[in-house]
């Protein structure tokens, strides 16, 4: 969450020295102008060196790193694409965008994609497979890396809330053909809106860079205006204030992680005695981003009132359980795509997702945490998990 708090000197430089030394805002062309100022390639190099990946392609918001990342693997109407159950609405949205049809799989304890569920959701159709790491929190890429594999399936990660985290020391993000981030304004990192796609290959760096920027190759052997091409695009291009606020923020996340981390392990230390509060499952050697702070309770009527109790001690939760429609796709009757997938009832379509989300409650954690936090959880927490003995 906490990339907007430690916003400030840094991050007005990095904008200043643009102002500065021409003032082009554009990521191309403009030679004699910008007096060899790059800010959103010298931000995606360091993006990408900071994951240890080969290229990765800056862009102007983490669902058009999906929708990006999509078009690379030219999906046609009837391709299926499987993700979960439990994600933000633009996971699927830019899987309808890129003509594949949507599926959902339910989740398992790490409320990330269940892999037993993916294998029952496989068909001669399915092409490509996006596995979220919700709330910061890696899903079993382990065994999900393994099934897309076996069934030569595409294995994107979509990052978003996974930016500085990792698994078997591996970042996530690099576990798959390409991952995806998002720079929103609440995320880890954040440049306003933006996202980033990182690439195992040059090929597909290429395709997405090209299909980014209108088709346009970039080709140093003749201006932009006479750009040679080989298919048609979009534009997804990220803006040099963009990049330039990226380049400070980047500098500071493995600060930001720590301080989430330390953060959300003293929140949970007031809490986890509390009577019929269940962790969260993580996989082992997960290094989560602690984004936020997710537990379940006996029912949904509990979940309620934990955040009730927690509105009232001038606290909140985050996503669960009071923005849970946004993010379950059992909800999401708008998409007809979706709809029609899933039999025509979305509402008997992932019922052990449901269940599971319905019991659980999020808590946002940040980096300038009120130390009295802990324990106003704990007072909180405790009027109405106490009450159910
Ligand atoms: C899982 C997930 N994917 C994609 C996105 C989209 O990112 P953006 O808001 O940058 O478009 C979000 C945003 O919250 C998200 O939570």
């Amino acid at each position: 969450m906490p990339g907007y708090e430690l916003i400030g000197a840094e991050e007005q430089a990095e904008v200043d020295d643009i102002f500065q030394h021409g003032g082009v805002l554009f990521r191309h062309s403009f030679d004699a102008i910008r007096q060899n100022k790059w800010k959103v390639r010298d931000f995606e190099k360091a993006f990408a060196n900071s994951l240890g990946v080969p290229h990765a392609l800056a862009v102007t918001s983490g669902t058009a790193a999906l929708r990006v990342a999509l078009a690379v693997l030219d999906l046609q109407p009837g391709d299926e694409v499987i993700t979960q159950s439990f994600t933000f609405v633009a996971t699927v949205e830019a899987i309808i965008e890129s003509g594949a049809t949507p599926v959902c799989a339910d989740i398992d304890g790490t409320l990330n994609l269940d892999p037993k569920a993916l294998t029952k959701m496989i068909t001669a159709k399915t092409k490509a497979v996006i596995a979220v790491h919700m709330l910061g929190t890696p899903a079993n890429l382990f065994e999900i890396d393994s099934i897309c594999r076996k069934n030569k399936l595409t294995l994107i990660e979509d990052a978003a809330w996974g930016c500085g985290g990792s698994l078997d020391s591996r970042p996530l993000g690099t576990w798959g053909r390409m991952g995806t981030f998002s720079f929103d304004f609440a995320k880890t990192m954040t440049t306003g809106e933006g996202g980033m796609i990182v690439f195992q290959n040059e090929t597909d760096y290429k395709a997405a860079a090209a299909w980014h920027d209108h088709g346009h190759e970039n080709n140093p052997a003749v201006p932009r205006w006479e750009d040679t091409r080989a298919s048609s695009g979009f534009n997804f291009r990220m803006t040099e204030m963009q990049g330039a606020v990226g380049l400070a923020q980047l500098k500071k996340l493995s600060t930001v992680v720590s301080a989430q981390r330390k953060n959300r392990d003293a929140m949970w230390a007031a809490i986890k005695i509390l009577p019929g509060i269940v962790a969260r499952e993580v996989p082992a050697g997960s290094y989560e981003t602690a984004d936020a702070l997710v537990f379940s309770v006996k029912d949904n009527a509990t979940a309620r009132q934990c955040r009730d109790a927690l509105v009232a001690e001038g606290l909140s939760t985050k996503i669960l359980p009071e923005a849970v429609t946004w993010h379950f796709a059992g909800t999401w009757t708008h998409m007809p795509e979706l709809v029609a997938r899933h039999g025509g009832d979305l509402s008997k379509a992932f019922l052990s997702s449901s269940a599971r989300l319905e019991c659980a409650v999020s808590l946002p954690v940040v980096v300038k945490m009120d130390e009295a936090v802990p324990a106003r959880l704990h007072k909180a927490l405790s009027k109405v998990l106490r009450k159910q003995l």
